[in-house]
């Protein structure tokens, strides 16, 4: 009876072809893992970094990090819906030049509300606020970290040389314009006011001035600014990604140059 021999042979011979393609599987494992957490370090390592001061919820980070930046935002809110890497703080505390020169490119956007045509709605309203102009500041801090930077504002704000954007010739159903100074040269883009726009501003599904409302539900305030993690709140006061995104790109361009 020479079988049982053979069936015990066999039996072994499965048992060590098994442990070795357990072993091979894990060894190859091992090695997936490794060689993606490289090609992410690699990927992180080589990406741009963007300061965006005064971040908000993101909208301006969002379109920078779509432009393929590493963006870390500074703002006094509690920034739990900010996506990207956050410090809660007074930008006035980061406005040196020690700190600001960590990073390739430096975005702002102070607070409007000096120079926002709601201006008088609010003061008419008793809302007046004591908001003070941050942007000469801001502009004096980052002109001498002597980094490439961005200042955003409202139309009526005493931005220097600053291109224009608007919502509309993104596709997007906000106009919002606004502008952009920078040490960099940037192209704005033209208006293309076919269509009624969607307003957020002021409160959700609300009589508008000239007429209409503003938007009636959250989700169709997300839809037209295109953005799809903020509250009412933050929609108002945030810049459609798309925005940033375009002048990313062209940032990136002028870096990689
Ligand atoms: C116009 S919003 C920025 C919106 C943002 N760019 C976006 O796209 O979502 C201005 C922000 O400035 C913040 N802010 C005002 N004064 C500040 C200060 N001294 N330090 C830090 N953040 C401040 C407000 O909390 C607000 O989120």
């Amino acid at each position: 009876m020479k079988l049982r021999p053979t069936l015990i042979s066999c039996a072994v011979a499965m048992r060590l072809y098994s442990f070795t393609y357990a072993v091979n599987a894990v060894f190859i494992w091992v090695a997936i893992t490794v060689r993606l957490t490289m090609t992410r370090l690699m990927s992180a390592m080589n990406k741009l970094k963007l300061l965006d001061l005064f971040c908000g919820a993101g909208g301006a980070s969002m379109g920078y990090s779509m432009a393929g930046f590493d963006v870390t935002g500074i703002d006094v809110k509690h920034g739990k819906r900010y996506p990207f890497t956050y410090i809660r703080g007074d930008v006035r505390d980061y406005l040196n030049t020690d700190y600001l020169s960590q990073f390739d490119v430096i975005h702002a956007s102070p607070p409007c509300q000096t120079h926002s045509i709601t201006k008088h709605l609010r003061n008419a309203q008793g809302k007046s606020t004591s908001k003070i102009d941050m942007i000469p500041e801001v502009r004096e801090a980052l002109i001498a970290s002597g980094k490439p930077y961005i200042i955003e504002n409202v139309p009526q704000s005493p931005l220097i040389n600053p291109i224009q954007l608007c919502g509309s010739s993104f596709g997007l159903k906000v106009r919002r314009h606004r502008l952009f100074e920078s040490n960099m040269s940037l192209v704005g883009s033209t208006c293309n006011h076919t269509t009624r726009p969607v307003g957020v501003y002021g409160s959700l599904n609300d009589e508008i001035p000239r007429g209409g409302k503003t938007a009636e539900t959250i989700d169709q305030a997300c839809e037209a600014m295109g953005i799809d993690w903020a509250i009412w709140t933050e929609l108002v006061e945030a810049i459609p990604p798309a925005y940033t995104h375009y002048l990313g790109e062209q940032i990136a361009a002028c870096l990689n140059a």
